[in-house]
């Protein structure tokens, strides 16, 4: 039993959410029950700086922390944050390695760098207070961060006394950090500062750089070679690909896979960790129950069926693939029983990718064992695991429905559907799935037998958007032994053309709000 890849990871966004150490912890030990052996820990972002720096203590007197509107609770403009001290994170790097974890710490530049301009804002190049960054509403509901007119999240790196504080950094990261690897970000930069900046406008032409991207290539560049003279590698977003890639650097492929493919081809050692498979903050299933996250859809079998090596290269080239990662992004996860949910089960699909043999994957038999025997492995650690259990109730379809807005009866056979014994509450969802008009619910019931045993009224609608379009059912007058049937009263929103599907879901998940 040999692993497939050296470089098998999960990425930990300590900066949008900050978990406590044991939080930490526990995402090590689990990481360490699947085989992983790279832990990525993102500790720097717009939302908070999260690394205790000696020689700059305002990165954490000030950039660890940020004013976030309802938070702790709705109405309330309270400051979160928190930062972990240099102790700490020896403590947390010496508990990864007895469990053969190496922890690969990044400090994104020069972009994504709000808490670092909010705490010393010459580095931003506006020489203006600026603040670190927050959420529109906590918990995070939708994908919108506050406007950033007028501000800058990106270093400006014309100046040397801000690639030497970038220096200065590394060198305290370097003494913690035992790791071969240093992350230095490089992801989308904001490069209209430095168009409309007049220092930095000379500094590129003084230089002879060709544009903003040739600046973020030189950056780069120098921190290569400070990190190479130290003995160390740089590990960078696909992004620093942009205006000519550093000389010894490591790629991590996240916008698809192009990036990883071009620095293959190049030469370079790559890590694969597209957002187009393999991110873990993307939702995972099409439950109105699953809670808000970022867009996109990845759920278990997309995770499972992703190939690391890409098709188009080369048996020769296919060798600077060096792994796989999946990244746990955690704007939309302020909690870690959410963290739970968006990391599990879909790494224990991506540890299979890592580990295994190509040839010995199969979703089929990967699934089968998960409900044999994983599911139960991940109960018993108190994972928050994502698992959801939905049976199809029935569908309508134009022939159910008329013209004129006109309410109609639809009948679905719930009998021998649903066990009493196990829940008595379910939740049955709407979804349109294609046509011109959206389903209008105006009411559920459930019959037992003749009788009505549960009604929910409400209006809800599905289409191409819904709302409240789900219905509580309720079992606990049901009757052992009686025709189940449930009954709804709907109509077409200004036709009949409308196809949908009824289903009740049950999340087996501990908690889901
Ligand atoms: C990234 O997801 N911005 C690396």
């Amino acid at each position: 039993d040999n692993p497939r890849f050296a470089w098998r990871g999960l990425m930990l966004d300590s900066s949008r959410h900050f978990q406590t150490i044991p939080e930490v912890k526990r995402f090590i030990d689990r990481m360490a029950a699947h085989k992983f052996n790279v832990f990525h820990w993102h500790l720097t972002d717009s939302h908070g700086w999260r690394i205790e720096i000696k020689k700059y203590p305002k990165l954490t007197e000030v950039g660890a922390w940020r004013n976030q509107p309802d938070y702790p609770k709705k109405g309330d403009k309270g400051r979160y944050g928190g930062f972990y001290t240099q102790e700490e994170i020896k403590d947390v790097i010496a508990y990864a390695k007895a469990r053969h974890i190496t922890i690969v710490p990044e400090v994104d530049m020069p972009g994504h760098s709000f808490a670092a301009v909010a705490s010393y804002p010459r580095l931003g190049g506006l020489d203006k207070p600026q603040h670190v960054d927050y959420f529109f509403t906590y918990p995070a509901n939708r994908q919108a961060f506050p406007s950033r007119h007028g501000f800058t999240d990106v270093l400006c790196v014309a100046r040397p006394e801000t690639v030497q504080f970038c220096k200065d950094v590394l060198d305290e990261v370097m003494a913690l950090f035992p790791s071969e690897y240093i992350h230095i970000g490089g992801d989308e930069v904001e490069k209209h500062v430095w168009k409309q900046s007049k220092e930095t406008q000379e500094f590129i032409k003084k230089n002879n750089l060709k544009n903003e991207d040739g600046l973020q290539s030189w950056f780069i560049q120098q921190i290569d070679n400070y990190l190479t003279s130290k003995g160390r590698k740089l590990l960078g977003w696909d992004e620093i690909l942009q205006g000519g890639l550093a000389k010894n650097a490591t790629v991590m492929s996240w916008q698809g896979e192009k990036g990883g493919i071009r620095a293959a081809k190049m030469g370079h050692d790559v890590v694969m960790s597209p957002q187009t498979y393999i991110y873990l903050d993307h939702g995972q299933s099409h439950s109105p129950l699953e809670p808000p996250h970022w867009p996109g859809h990845k759920p278990l079998n997309r995770v499972y069926n992703y190939e690391p090596i890409p098709p188009q290269l080369n048996a020769e080239e296919a060798k600077y693939i060096l792994g796989v990662q999946a990244n746990v992004w955690t704007a939309f996860i302020h909690k870690e029983w959410k963290l739970d949910l968006s990391t599990w089960p879909r790494a224990t699909a991506l540890a299979e990718v890592a580990w295994s043999p190509k040839e010995a994957r199969d979703y089929n038999k990967f699934y089968t064992f998960m409900k044999q025997k994983h599911f139960k492995r991940l109960d018993y650690m108190e994972i928050n695991y994502w698992r959801e259990n939905t049976i199809d109730v029935g569908n309508w379809s134009p022939k159910d429905l008329k013209q004129n807005n006109e309410v109609v009866t639809m009948t679905f056979d719930l009998t021998g559907k649903v066990d009493k014994q196990k829940s008595e509450k379910l939740d049955l969802a709407f979804t349109y799935t294609s046509g011109a008009h959206a389903l209008r619910i105006k009411e559920v019931s459930l019959l037992s037998g003749n009788k009505t045993v549960s009604v929910d009224q409400h209006d809800g609608h599905t289409g191409s958007s819904s709302k409240n379009n789900i219905y509580s059912v309720d079992l606990s007058k049901v009757q052992a032994g009686e025709k189940l049937t449930i009954s709804v009263k709907a109509y077409g929103d200004g036709g009949n053309s409308s196809n949908g599907k009824v289903t009740l879901d049950t999340i087996l998940t501990k908690r889901v709000n």
